[in-house]
């Protein structure tokens, strides 16, 4: 297998090609003068399995992972897989209101269609992992919940986990389960793609170590807003532990307001302590045998 890495993953591509001790392809990504993304394989693919690894924080990656997969079938590759860390367009998984476009399922049909195996890391619309069917398209959802949750296990002595809506409740319920602990959550109403109102209630987190854990940290807003009603609990430290860590506003709003904030590398941050290339190389392994 030959493993190619994106622009926004050619660390992580670097460390899954050594785990499995397969090639790093060899590529060059440039720009045209417009900002059109211009993509060249430098290696040998013919009858090749390879894998392009690219997470899509931007359209410009999507555009970048698509140009890749296209032109190592063009060069007689035998099998693509897609992986995509972090899937950007993930969280439209509804139609919320009529007319709106479905972004999580054109963008996963396009990459399936260019490719031979789709992969993500804990993607928004599939609330589990393994293998996933989303609108009738095929995908391997890898887990790095119980990756965080050994991070955070030796640093917390009497954990509680909450989730900061819905929707995160079977995460927090999963990872309550591998720490052995309750979990609970808050109600999270969103007003617009910046602003959240929490609902308040109330919490049994007196003297706690409190873990809120989501999915994705987008702008940030969710998570300050809910350190802010946990904090009013008295816990004894507040963590935020997430998957995808995009900080659009970056990280000082959470500044006074808890004690860690922890993150993987599906999205490479000063808080990404815990390493995904594991997972991905482990699932790379099956793949080659
Ligand atoms: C939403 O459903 C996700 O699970 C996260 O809660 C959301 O992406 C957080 O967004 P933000 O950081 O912008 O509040």
């Amino acid at each position: 297998m030959i493993v190619f890495g994106g622009s926004s993953s050619v660390g992580l591509a670097w460390d899954v090609s050594k785990d499995i001790g397969a090639q790093l392809g060899k590529n060059e990504v440039k720009r045209f003068p417009d900002g059109e993304i211009y993509v060249k394989i430098n290696s040998e693919v013919k009858n090749q399995d390879c894998a392009v690894i690219q997470s899509v924080r931007s359209s410009d990656n999507l555009v970048e992972l698509f140009l890749f997969l296209d032109a190592l079938k063009d060069q007689g590759a035998r099998e693509v897989a897609a992986v995509m860390p972090y899937m950007a367009y993930s969280r439209q998984d509804k139609v919320f209101t009529k007319g709106e476009a479905l972004s999580a399922k054109t963008i996963l049909k396009l990459v399936d269609e260019l490719s031979s195996r789709v992969v993500t890391v804990n993607t928004h619309f599939m609330r589990g992992h393994g293998d996933g069917v989303y609108h009738k398209i095929r995908f391997r959802n890898l887990d790095a919940i119980p990756s965080l949750i050994s991070y955070l296990k030796v640093r917390m002595s009497d954990p509680t986990v909450i989730a900061p809506d819905e929707g995160s409740l079977g995460m927090a319920k999963y990872a309550a389960e591998l720490l052995g602990c309750d979990f609970d959550h808050i109600k999270k109403k969103r007003i617009s793609g910046e602003e959240v109102r929490i609902e308040t209630k109330s919490l049994n987190v007196r003297n706690k170590d409190v873990l809120i854990l989501d999915d994705i940290i987008s702008t940030g807003n969710t998570i300050a807003k809910v350190a802010d009603f946990v904090g009013e609990w008295r816990p004894k430290t507040i963590s935020v532990a997430c998957i995808h860590a995009l900080f659009t506003n970056g990280m000082d709003m959470f500044k006074g307001k808890i004690d860690r904030l922890i993150a993987t590398n599906t999205v490479e941050s000063s808080v990404s302590k815990v390493n995904v290339g594991p997972l991905i190389a482990k699932e790379l392994r099956e793949v080659l045998r």
